[in-house]
């Protein structure tokens, strides 16, 4: 009986021209965006940077960037412009036998099967306005899957690090 007499008394209060519960889209524009769809081309982007991760991480890495990234880079421009995209690949760091045997000893390490995730940073100041204006994301590096929310939740914490730098580590290698 209560839960049909309820929406009738809000209905009568507010002649039928209620907004929706103010709790509601107050909660949606509070929640971080992340990028969740793939931004596609990213294989072909120009290169940035190269970096290695030891500890728990164990990867060789590269960081591409598309043509606004780039260019922004290059033009020392900061903070980044909107549409900007940094993506950060992975794989394991492998003794290369092959390698070691043409060079007669072993020093040989090559880029063995990706690791630890494709991950993006994605220049919207609008639509990331709650994230300094990046959108982070993280796909599987086997089936590119998104992360879910808790873990895309980890990133721009650990990015706040570098405001000078517009929350990007990864600086230009000539
Ligand atoms: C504990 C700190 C930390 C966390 C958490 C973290 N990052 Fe980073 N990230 C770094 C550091 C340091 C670098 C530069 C060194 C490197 O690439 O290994 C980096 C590099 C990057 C880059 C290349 C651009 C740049 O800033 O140098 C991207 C893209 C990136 N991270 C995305 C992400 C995403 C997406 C997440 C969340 C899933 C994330 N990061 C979580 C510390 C962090």
């Amino acid at each position: 009986m209560r839960r049909i007499l309820i929406p009738f008394a809000v209905a009568a209060l507010c002649g039928g021209a209620c907004a929706a519960p103010t709790s509601e889209p107050a909660a949606t524009n509070a929640a971080p965006a992340f990028v969740t769809e793939l931004p596609s081309g990213y294989r072909d982007w120009r290169l940035i940077s190269v970096a290695r991760e030891e500890g728990e991480l164990q990867d060789v890495r590269a960081i591409l960037g598309n043509d606004l990234a780039i260019e922004a880079y290059r033009a020392g421009k900061l903070p980044f412009p909107d549409g900007a995209i940094i993506a950060r690949l992975a794989w394991s760091l492998d003794s290369s036998e092959e390698n070691d045997r043409a060079f007669g000893r072993a020093q040989s390490f090559v880029a063995g099967a990706p690791k630890n995730g494709v991950q993006f940073m994605v220049k919207d100041s609008r639509k990331y306005a709650a994230t300094g204006g990046w959108g982070f994301g993280h796909f599987d590096e086997n089936d590119l899957r998104p992360a879910d929310a808790a873990t895309l939740a980890s990133c721009f914490p650990c990015h706040q690090a570098v405001p000078d730098r517009d929350l990007v580590f990864t600086l230009y290698s000539r």
